[in-house]
């Protein structure tokens, strides 16, 4: 997704914008551009591709260097193609004003028709270079400061921005603004990085000002101004951003997804600390003590999320049916607010979201929100707009998530939920002997996940013989359908290989006339109530030729009779077991993606945090 840097200070702007860009390329992107001001110039470059190209543009172009305040951007296209015209920066006509924008103008169409009734010609086929213009139009008709026309500007616009803009007749000033999309201030000693996201800011500065929506900062080196859109002053505290520049770098990993996967021992446990008291056999979720009464009362819960967050999710309407006898959907974000969804003061809505910024995800729960519902979260970077907007919620603590693909968030996400379901599971009627066969199986889950992790090799290499197919099959029942689900997603997302994902019992209703001699089925069957249904769903596969890789209980000699390949995980209770049965998975996508050269830190198509609709 799109990326923002703005720098105002002392050093070589070119420099700091360059390393925050390469900072976000995790987020995926398509494009990239750069604005220095200098000596009442400015001077923009931008092209398609990797920042790598841009970054070797600039460096014969002597108006970029020597400048000490610039913006610069990452772009994953919406409006217009992918190429050096639409890229942003962007400028009005008078090419005197440059602005980055991650978000959506969303009437920027009916904006211009307007200025182009005013004689405006436009470049691109954007709706930033609409949102320029406008900000110019004001500039220059009113003769104001670019912080007024700013305003101005912003106050015809409907949709999302994050934006941050230079003038340059207003030297050594940047201004920054945001409704729906994030945008951080980093705040130095005599400097300011403004960001996106708190990777391109943490190598600079921890002290950091979170804008809200509809809220501004015209920042210079010497100091920053904080107001709304309307120009009322709002005092900003000093935030500090937890995770360090080595918390965000690859650790001697290849890639960032296999660090993270190997992380999960280690964060599962983080996520956990302070959580389970084992002597009192309570759960605690501080973030939620607030809210607790209103929550154990509640008639219905709704999860909602996208992408893997949702399947996470599908593993909570287990858990908190199972272990909590609370009646749960779940809702895919971006469908939830579009079909005038049944929502009151007895329902709670879940968030579920790794970055706390996904539009869909953010658009659902205001929805929930406006309708009456308790709203909740289940997020992983603090500060986040999500998690701002929730009245009370869990932080997953997985540290942050730079793979494109989500996986040490995922199983966080699973544990957290597990933690909420046990707590109300208790407050309303579960026994304290199932309440300590729970929590004494969640804190051996770290080892546990590390024991799986032990057979990474094996993994790859069982993944080896099949990843000539183009197309796999994942099927599980209960706990483990959306297990199965996310499987296949993990292939699909970093290896381009066409996976699909059913519960088992499904697969006979359509989907065996895909089984053909030799197709890799993923079975994962760990032993719970359903164990012996779905060895009948094995014989079904056995039965057509296909190949068959079961994710199984330890001990478990039984599947080896049905199975080509058996992967074990260690034994828990039925309601934890997702929590060790996706890191095959994960380790199965990982090793396939490698072994067919695949970029797995940047996956094609993908970006790691989808901040449009
Ligand atoms: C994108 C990512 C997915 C992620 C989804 C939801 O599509 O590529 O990996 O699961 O967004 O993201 P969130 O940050 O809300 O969990």
């Amino acid at each position: 997704m799109c990326g923002i840097v703005g720098y105002v200070g002392g050093k070589e702007a070119c420099d700091v914008l360059i390393e925050g860009l390469k900072r976000l390329e995790y987020r995926g992107y398509d494009s990239a551009g750069i604005c220095i001001q200098r000596d009442g110039e400015l001077s923009i470059d931008k092209c398609p591709g990797r920042i790598a190209v841009l970054s070797e543009r600039i460096e014969g172009n002597e108006a970029i260097h020597g400048g000490t305040v610039g913006i610069a951007h990452t772009r994953w296209a919406t409006h217009g193609e992918p190429n050096e015209v639409n890229a942003h920066p962007h400028t009005d006509g008078t090419k005197r004003i440059a602005l980055v924008h991650n978000g959506i103008i969303e009437n920027y169409s009916t904006l211009k028709t307007y200025l182009q009734d005013k004689g405006h010609v436009f470049e691109s086929e954007t709706d930033t270079e609409v949102l320029a213009h406008l900000i110019g139009e004001f500039h220059d008709d009113g003769d104001i400061t670019l912080e007024l026309a700013v305003q101005s500007a912003l106050r015809e616009v409907s949709g999302t921005y994050g934006i941050v803009v230079v003038s340059a007749d207003e030297p050594g000033k940047i201004v920054a603004a945001r409704k729906g999309s994030p945008l951080i201030i980093g705040v130095g000693k005599d400097e300011y990085v403004v960001a996106s996201d708190a990777s391109a800011i943490i190598e600079h500065t921890a002290n950091v000002v979170y804008l809200n929506d509809n809220e501004m900062a015209v920042i210079s080196r010497d100091g920053m101004r904080t107001m709304t859109i309307d120009n009322v002053p709002v005092t900003k505290e000093i935030e500090q951003i937890e995770w360090s520049l080595e918390q965000i770098a690859k650790d001697g990993f290849e890639h960032f997804m296999l660090k993270e996967i190997f992380e999960q021992p280690e964060v599962v446990r983080t996520s956990l600390s302070g959580r389970i008291d084992l002597r009192e056999m309570r759960v605690q979720l501080g973030g939620l003590e607030h809210v607790s009464r209103e929550l154990v009362r509640v008639r219905k819960l709704i999860l909602t999320a996208c992408g893997t967050a949702w399947h996470a999710a599908l593993v909570g309407e287990y858990l908190f049916e199972d272990l909590a006898r609370i009646p749960t959907e779940v809702e895919y974000a971006s469908e939830f607010r579009y079909r005038n969804p049944i929502v009151d003061e007895g329902t709670a809505v879940v968030a579920i979201s790794q970055s706390g910024e996904t539009a869909d995800t953010l658009a659902a729960l205001q929805e929930a929100r406006q309708k009456g519902a308790l709203a909740l979260g289940i997020v992983n970077v603090v500060g986040s707009t999500i998690a701002r907007q929730t009245d009370a919620g869990v932080y997953l603590h997985a540290g942050p998530e730079i793979g494109v693909a989500s996986t040490k968030a995922f199983t966080c996400q699973l544990v957290v939920e597990t933690l909420m379901a046990l707590m109300l599971g208790r407050r309303r009627f579960m026994s304290q002997a199932s309440m300590e066969r729970y929590l004494r199986g969640l804190s051996d889950i770290p080892d546990q996940i590390a024991e799986v992790l032990g057979q990474s090799d094996t993994i790859r290499q069982i993944t080896g013989e099949y990843v000539g197919f183009d197309n796999w099959l994942f099927l599980g029942r209960g706990y483990n359908y959306p297990v199965a689900l996310e499987g296949a997603l993990k292939l699909k997302e970093i290896s381009y290989i066409h996976a699909e994902g059913l519960p088992a019992a499904e697969m006979k209703h359509g989907p065996i006339a895909l089984i053909h001699d030799g197709m890799p089925v993923v079975f994962v069957a760990p032993r719970c109530a359903t164990y012996d249904k779905i060895l009948s769903n094995i014989e079904e596969v056995r039965a057509r030729k296909g190949k068959i890789l079961a994710i199984a209980t330890v001990g478990d000699e039984e599947i080896r009779k049905f199975a080509d390949h058996v992967i074990y995980v260690p034994d828990c209770p039925a309601p934890l077991s997702p929590i060790l049965t996706v890191v095959p998975l994960q380790l199965i996508a990982y090793h396939a993606a490698v072994a067919r050269g695949c970029n797995v830190d940047k996956p094609r198509n993908l970006a790691k945090s989808v901040t449009v609709e």
